[in-house]
């Protein structure tokens, strides 16, 4: 039994620009109360499976970081009737065992951005959605499965630091974000999982180690250069895992942040009297 109403949006990253193999391909450019998204979506079916996919930084890798237009990005995907969002990152290895090319399917944040919009929720209306586990066990489970079944290596687990960035990380807080116990760190996943968690949707990161930062003395500081080289090298890998994922998904059960927000909301305009 397969759900009918599942839609699979993929954020794809450095690298992942593109999917191959959908069906009934359609680009479908979204205007949003937020403003405009990264880029068109680009919409299809996968086994089955409606998707909609959107390279986060925009087809030519356009938009920094820090200007990304979280937003407007996971409004779109929820427009299109998104359930469950899989989110492909390059990020950098805080860890002598996770090596650059390996994959690791995170189940925690810790946050370390200064200057974000990063809720729906504002102007009168008051939401706290819970987040202890910013991550969807679920859609995790399913992504270590893919991995598996893929054949490709995966690390079970790790706290993904979100910096502001453009800039890498200094020498002194590489080390420092290691004795924290992070273990990877990347610049766009947390304000995604956090909209995605108010916008009632399954949300996991597909991390993608492409370098070990500046921490290791046996190896170069990170370089963008370095990034897109592994990115490039491995995105064959990172597809493997969506398209093994997205069955599986709409196998798989009903996204269990569906009514997230169903204790959450504490007071909006409507609510308060004249
Ligand atoms: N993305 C890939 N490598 C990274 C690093 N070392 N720091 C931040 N973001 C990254």
């Amino acid at each position: 039994m397969t759900q009918s109403d599942v839609v699979v949006g993929v954020i794809g990253g450095s690298g992942l620009y593109e999917m191959d193999g959908l069906e009934d391909v359609r680009e479908v450019s979204l205007a949003t109360p937020f403003g405009a998204p990264s880029d068109a979506y680009i919409t299809g079916t996968f086994a089955g499976v409606s998707m909609a996919f959107l390279p986060r930084h925009g087809r030519g890798h356009r938009i920094s970081p820090s200007e990304l237009n979280f937003r407007a990005n996971i409004w779109g995907l929820k427009k299109l009737g998104a359930t469950h969002i899989v989110s492909v990152s390059a990020v950098g290895s805080m860890r002598e065992d996770i090596v650059p090319g390996e994959f690791v399917v995170i189940d925690q944040f810790f946050d370390r951005t200064r200057h974000r919009p990063d809720t729906f929720f504002s102007d009168g209306i008051v939401a706290h959605v819970l987040f202890a586990d910013p991550v969807c066990p679920d859609l995790r489970l399913l992504m270590l499965e893919a991995c598996r079944e893929a054949g490709i290596k995966a690390h079970d687990g790790g706290t993904y630091l979100n910096m502001e960035g453009p800039q890498f990380s200094t020498r002194a807080e590489s080390k420092i974000y290691r004795q924290w116990g992070v273990d990877v760190i990347g610049m766009t996943n947390l304000q995604e999982a956090k909209l995605a968690r108010e916008a009632e949707m399954s949300y996991a990161t597909l991390a993608m180690a492409t370098d070990y930062d500046c921490w290791h003395e046996g190896h170069d500081d990170v370089t963008v250069e370095a990034v897109l080289e592994v990115a490039h090298r491995n995105v064959g890998n990172a597809r493997a895992v969506v398209k093994a994922v997205v069955p599986k998904i709409a196998a798989g059960p009903p996204s269990r942040f569906a009514n997230a927000l169903e204790h959450a909301i504490m007071t909006s305009k409507e609510h308060i009297s004249p």
